[in-house]
This record gives structure tokens, sequence and C-alpha cells, in this order.
């Protein structure tokens, strides 16, 4: 099966990959759904949607802190590692991500979609004012902060740049990825329960479009039924076998 999925990869002219939380696990981030998943803890509609923003700003942002903190502590595993090396390699043409970590662009993935923001990045609720605390070295200033943080520019309430349920994606950055998908010979679906649409329709527009789907989820998810490859195990562990075969 993995010797199969390394084959296809190896000789596709247009690979892409589609990735979610369960693809950082092994890094530390704790996923949403499954096995100690944060919406097994939390209620999504009380932390992660505009209506919750409003009606109490300090509790979401507590959240989102709460997490940028743990995420900023964890590193890239070999499966983001191996994602940016068939890149490199000309195999893998981009990452199409839900997740807002911000670690596959920390391996070194170039053409990178994220479809549901990132997590160091903010933007105004008032004006235009976006910041990535990343690129202006704020992330410690800004987690150490006690209030609610404001626009720098118009003094208004900030917002973490991230996709909340109810909310619609960034048209462009939704169109990229339904045009890579409708381009693609192979996708490599890893750690995604692939249930939250638009970004579940990735997968699917391959499928009908006549591409191959190889998934690798350490249990069966929203994609395993289209699924021509399904690898059971973790992501670093079958990504990482997947690159040395091609190699
Ligand atoms: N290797 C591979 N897969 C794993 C691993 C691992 N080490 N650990 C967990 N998984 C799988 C789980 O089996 C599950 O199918 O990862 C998946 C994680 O699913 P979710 O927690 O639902 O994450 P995701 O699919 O990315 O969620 C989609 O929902 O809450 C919203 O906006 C949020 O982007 C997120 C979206
Ligand atoms: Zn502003």
């Amino acid at each position: 099966m993995i010797e199969e999925a390394a084959k296809l990869l190896a000789r596709s002219r247009f690979a892409i990959a589609f990735t979610g939380a369960g693809i950082s696990a092994e890094s530390g981030v704790p996923t949403f759904r499954g096995f100690n998943g944060l919406w097994k803890k939390y209620r999504p509609e009380e932390l992660a949607t505009p209506e919750a923003f409003w009606k109490n700003p300090r509790l979401v942002w507590e959240f989102y802190m709460w997490r940028m903190n743990l995420i900023r502590k964890a590193k890239p595993n070999d499966a983001h590692y191996a994602l940016a090396e068939l890149e490199r390699m000309g195999i893998l043409k981009a990452v199409i991500t839900q997740n807002v970590d911000d670690l596959h662009r920390e391996a070194g993935t170039k053409n990178l979609i994220e479809l549901h923001g990132n997590i160091f990045r903010v933007k105004c609720t008032s004006c235009s004012y976006r910041e990535y605390l990343k690129e202006s070295g704020r992330v410690d200033e800004f987690l150490q902060e006690k209030d609610v943080p404001k626009c720098p520019n118009c003094g208004s309430l900030l917002r973490p740049d991230v996709v909340w349920f109810g909310e619609a994606l960034p048209e462009d950055t939704l169109d990229k990825a339904f045009r890579l998908a409708e381009r693609a010979q192979v996708c490599i679906v890893i750690g995604t329960s692939g249930i939250v649409y638009p970004a579940a329709y990735i997968p699917q527009i391959v499928k009908e479009r006549g591409g191959t789907i190889i998934e690798i989820n350490v249990e069966k998810s929203g994609i395993t039924p289209i699924a021509d490859i399904f690898l059971r195990g973790k992501a670093g562990e079958v990504m990482d076998k997947i690159v040395r075969l091609i190699k």
C-alpha cells in the first residue's frame, strides 16, 4: 500500500496535500475532534464564532492567547518536513492546510494556502490594519498584554486573523485552493476529520476530476470513503517512510 502511494506520487506531474490538525498532533498541538480534542472540552460556539467574540472578547482572546502560546513552542514534525521536501523535489505543487499553526511554513513549505488563517496574524475589527506578529517580533509582547489587544492605528478591538464558524473563507484563498484541486493528479490528505466545509470540498474536487486520493490518518475520516489508498498511521511516521521510498 505505502509502496503504491510512493510510486503514484513519484510519477505524478501535479500533486497537492490537504492537511488538518492531525498533522500537527505529533508536534504537541491539540486537535479539535477525537481523543483529547479541544471541542471535547470547550464549546466552539462560545470561543470560535463572531457572536462569541462580540459577547466576550476577553474570553475569546484568552483562548487564542493560550493556543498561540502552546503553538509557538511547537516545532514542525517529520510530516511537515516531508511535505516541504516533496515540494523541493518538484513533486508537490502546494500544501492546502486548515491549520492556523504556521508549522508548514516553519518546515519550509513555500506554496502554502492557509484556508482558516494564521494564529500569529491579527487584524483590526474596524480599519484595514493587519499585523503578522512573527514578522513584527511582537509575539512575546502580545502574550504578556493583560488587556484585550487594540488596533495601534484606530484603537478598535483587534481580532485573530482566523476564520471562525459561520464566517466565509477569504474568496481569493478558496478560489486558489479550488483551482489547485481541479488540476491535481494526486492529493495526499493528512490528519483531517474532513467534515468542515468548504475545506472538505478540496479532496472531493480532486476525485471528481479523476485524481487519486491518498489518505493518512490514525482512524477513518469523512474523506475515507473516496480515498483510493488509506494508510493508517501517524502522519510523521507514514510521511517519513513515503519520502524515503521515493528517494
Ligand atoms: N496522524 C494522523 N492523523 C491524526 C493524528 C496523527 N498523529 N492524530 C490525530 N489524527 C487525525 C484524527 O483521527 C482526525 O481525523 O486528525 C484528525 C483531526 O481532526 P480535527 O480535530 O477535526 O481537525 P481538522 O479536520 O483539521 O478540523 C477542521 O475544524 O474546528 C475547525 O477550523 C478548525 O481547521 C479546523 C477544522
Ligand atoms: Zn484599526
